[in-house]
């Protein structure tokens, strides 16, 4: 697949409403060739967590007591919509004590998470980078082993491509200025 093409046409896919499964082995090679991603000093400031199909009802039961403590229909909604997926990635970045190194570390993520997003494209599995609240709950992270020197940045849903998604427009607006 050509890179263009890979950019311009991978989606975020958001809707799991029929039971998904992925190849786990194409997700680990995916993993590893996403490391080719620039970061400072090699810290390689990255890592993720897979919960995989089978584990996906365990994560959202042991997630759901604290992210959705007392709304048992949320809890429910949630259960439903994770066990459809093929999967889901905990994405961990490494913090650094030092603003600088900091800031280059989230920024590698960055650059890792949009190469594996760009190499399960190609591999025919869709992805959606899922961002909620419960992300920073210290019982959250305590579930997802989550250390003290790191931040979860994200939840990666792993899904199968069969949702057809429309390109989402871009503005690029005051994209370019001239010095
Ligand atoms: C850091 C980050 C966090 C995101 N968080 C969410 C989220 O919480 N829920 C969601 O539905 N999509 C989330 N997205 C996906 C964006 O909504 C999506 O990329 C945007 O709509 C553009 O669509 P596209 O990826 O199909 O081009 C997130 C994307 C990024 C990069």
């Amino acid at each position: 697949m050509e890179l263009q093409e890979a950019i311009a046409n991978r989606r975020s896919y958001k809707k799991f409403k029929h039971d998904m499964h992925i190849d786990d082995d194409v997700l680990y090679k995916s993993i590893e060739r996403a490391t080719d991603a620039p970061n400072h000093k090699m810290r390689e400031p990255w890592r993720v967590v897979h919960i995989s199909k089978d584990r996906l009802g365990d994560m959202s039961r042991d997630v759901g007591q604290y992210a959705f403590k007392g709304e048992d229909e949320k809890k429910q909604d949630h259960y439903n919509t994770v066990t459809k997926l093929g999967g889901i990635l905990a994405l961990i970045v490494k913090k650094d004590p030092r603003q600088k190194q900091n800031l280059e570390n989230y920024m590698a993520f960055g650059a890792f998470a949009q190469n594996l997003m760009l190499l399960l494209h190609e591999a025919g599995i869709g992805t959606c980078w899922k961002s909620p609240q419960y992300i920073f709950m210290p019982e959250v992270r305590n579930v997802l082993g989550v250390q003290d020197d790191e931040d979860l940045v994200g939840l990666l849903y792993l899904t199968d491509q069969e949702e057809r998604v429309a390109h989402r427009k871009r503005r690029m607006k005051n994209l370019i200025t001239e010095y």
